[in-house]
């Protein structure tokens, strides 16, 4: 907004200038007009960030959870009352189809998706030989095969200039800790697969792309947890990342302006591996 003091003060070349900047801002803001999204996981933590953010932009936004349902409620019912179009769809990734079927849903009552958000992880602590296959399979399931089924799908439904962001983790990089590996392990396949789709889907104008956090302060992994004086110690900036770091980088990525990024791994981690 122009500040009237300003104007009066800094005369009519000013005055000129400050208009073009405000108009220049305002090319800016609502980018995301007239786009469809579709976030996995975003009823809490960087994923209901993601969701915000979007919305913000001006997308339509539909997002997933599996058990949260109350506090999926909560934040469409913030993001209502200020204007904004959220809707959440119960899809439990561990479920094959369940993506898909949430995903055509989308498709045929918006008429189109634009941008996919693989954001929905899980996280499972313990030392490796007291692993299951149980663990396996929670963590393939959720971690990458519903992120493949979701590409799947929107590889065929999206739109020519469509973008496609998963939230990977630095951990697919540096493993700086024990009994996490399983998770890395799934965290991994992320790089490969985006790379990949990158170029599958590039012709098509489609841009691919992987965000991967460090030390984000989520109920996945508090910033007050016995774990969390080891993380701060292997950052540059010691100090956890919000969501809303996260959400800003996917923001960037959801619009037109970066429509040259794709097969990029992006780390947004504090300087965790500078
Ligand atoms: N926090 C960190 O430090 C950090 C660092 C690196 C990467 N990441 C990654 O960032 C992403 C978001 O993590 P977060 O920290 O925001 O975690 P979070 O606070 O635990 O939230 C996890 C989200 O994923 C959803 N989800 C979990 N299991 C699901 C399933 N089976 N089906 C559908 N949705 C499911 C949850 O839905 P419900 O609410 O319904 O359970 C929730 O919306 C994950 O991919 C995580 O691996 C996090």
């Amino acid at each position: 907004m122009l500040v009237p003091d300003k104007i009066v003060r800094t005369g009519k070349c000013s005055v000129l200038k400050l208009a073009l900047q405000a108009n220049k801002k305002d090319s800016f803001m609502n980018t995301l007009e007239n786009k469809t999204a579709f976030v996995t996981g975003g009823s809490r933590g960087i994923g209901a960030a993601i969701v915000r953010a979007l919305a913000e932009d001006g997308a339509s936004v539909t997002f997933t959870y599996s058990n949260s349902a109350e506090q999926a409620e909560a934040l469409i019912a913030n993001l209502e009352s200020k204007g904004y179009r959220v809707k959440a769809v119960q899809a439990d990734n561990r479920q094959r189809g369940a993506i898909t079927a949430a995903i055509e849903e989308l498709v045929s009552s918006e008429g189109g998706l634009d941008i996919l958000v693989n954001s929905a992880g899980t996280f499972i602590v313990k030392p490796f030989e007291e692993h299951t296959w149980e663990d396996y399979d929670r963590i393939m399931a959720v971690n990458v095969e519903a992120i493949v089924e979701a590409c799947m799908a929107a590889s065929k439904l999206m739109s020519t200039s469509g973008r496609i962001i998963s939230i990977g983790s630095s951990m697919a990089k540096r493993v700086s800790a024990p009994m996490s590996t399983l998770y890395s392990m799934s965290k991994s396949a992320l790089v490969g697969l985006t790379k990949g789709l990158a170029r599958d889907l590039g012709t098509k104008g489609i841009t691919v792309n992987l965000v991967q956090p460090g030390s984000v302060n989520t109920e996945m992994n508090p910033e007050t947890s016995p774990f969390a004086d080891f993380q701060r110690s292997l950052m540059a900036i010691p100090q956890f990342g919000k969501p809303e770091h996260i959400a800003s980088m996917v923001s960037y990525l959801a619009s037109p302006q970066s429509s040259y990024t794709t097969g990029s791994i992006i780390d947004i981690d504090g300087g965790y591996h500078a």
